[in-house]
């Protein structure tokens, strides 16, 4: 067998990961041979691929990014007809059997319709976000939560220095994992989330508390989180997948913080694609390379139209439709944990 492997959406820590030990495994284990698709769908659509082999992936365990690049190149946005077709003339020409796409809600989406077209493809989930509602971790986001603690354990430092307030933008989009992790494990005084209202007096309120406290105050804020009644947009024209650009949240945030605490010095630090880059933790690297072997199994089983997904410590093949159904959001549960603690 064949088989195509892909990146796209947001590249994310352990995407090389899952690359090296779907190849390894499916060439040891199965006689398989592996192409990389270049760019996401992109390379699929226009047959651009290069050859993977075992000494092409063997030393990419703990490198970042994606080797085979990435895109939001959405493959059926002239059709899915249209589409499918293109992409079934390109595997054809290329040999290519079947698909190993790994990625986020919109990549899987594209492997689900796919499926359901009768291409044959299998599918790993990634994103720093960590809110696909189909396994109940993404690698990537262990690596991200700890590169956003880390420059605020940073931040803290400086702020106590100066007698400032720290505001720290982190990503996440409709999802507030990172910011309740970051927030969580950094001591952030003030945590705000995609998920919920923004009480702007209460966030000035809590500020002076700290203040008064003899704190310099931590603010952890999503680049989702609708600080004037809406998500911050820097950029507003869509991508092929219908996101708009967010930013602002922090700066937004500022402006609100500083008219409720007349005189407050604040600095505003926008974490953004910092979360994205570099080498993935150990427990990326681990769960990477389990979706990567799930994958493959699946491949060599027929278990097609399914995706590995960690179930409590088990990794299992799930249907693909079931990553792009609902949203993993942060629950209310989730949320009341920390309300109303002075840290
Ligand atoms: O992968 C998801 C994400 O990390 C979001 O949190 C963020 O809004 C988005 O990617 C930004 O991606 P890009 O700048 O690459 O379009």
């Amino acid at each position: 067998m064949r088989v195509g492997i892909l990146t796209g959406g947001g590249d994310c820590p352990g995407l090389n990961a899952v690359i090296r030990a779907a190849v390894l495994a499916g060439t040891q284990r199965h006689g398989m041979e592996f192409v990389g698709f270049l760019d996401g769908w992109r390379g699929v659509l226009e047959g651009d691929a290069v050859p993977l082999d075992e000494d092409r992936v063997r030393p990419l365990l703990a490198v970042g990014g994606t080797v085979l690049g990435s895109s939001r190149t959405n493959p059926l946005a002239d059709g899915v007809q249209e589409g499918v077709a293109r992409i079934r003339k390109q595997l054809a020409e290329l040999g290519v059997d079947a698909l190993l796409a790994i990625g986020g809600e919109d990549t899987l989406g594209v492997a689900t319709a796919l499926h359901e077209a009768g291409v044959p493809v299998v599918g790993a989930p990634k994103t720093i976000d960590d809110d696909l509602s189909a396994t109940d971790a993404t690698f990537g986001f262990d690596t991200a939560v700890q590169t956003a603690v880390d420059a605020c354990d940073r931040l803290v430092t400086t702020g106590a220095s100066h007698h400032r307030a720290m505001i720290v933008e982190v990503m996440g989009r409709h999802a507030g994992w990172i910011a309740l992790h970051t927030g969580m494990a950094a001591g952030a005084h003030v945590t705000l989330l995609p998920e919920e209202d923004v009480d702007l007096d209460e966030v000035g309120a809590t500020v002076r508390a700290v203040l008064e406290r003899g704190q310099a105050p931590l603010i952890v804020v999503s680049e989702g989180a609708k600080v004037h009644g809406d998500e911050a947009v820097k950029n507003a024209p869509r991508d092929a997948f219908g996101h708009v650009q967010l930013g602002g949240a922090g700066d937004a945030l500022e402006h609100e913080i500083v008219a409720r605490v007349p005189g407050l010095s604040t600095r505003v630090t926008v974490l953004g694609h910092l979360l994205r880059g570099g080498t993935p933790s150990a427990a990326d690297r681990i769960l990477a390379t389990r979706f990567g072997l799930s994958a493959v199994e699946a491949l060599a089983a027929g278990d097609l139209g399914t995706m590995a997904s960690l179930r409590g410590v088990d990794v299992v093949q799930v249907p693909l439709a079931e990553a792009t159904g609902v949203l993993r959001t942060v629950p209310e549960s989730r949320r009341a944990e920390t309300a109303g603690l002075r840290w």
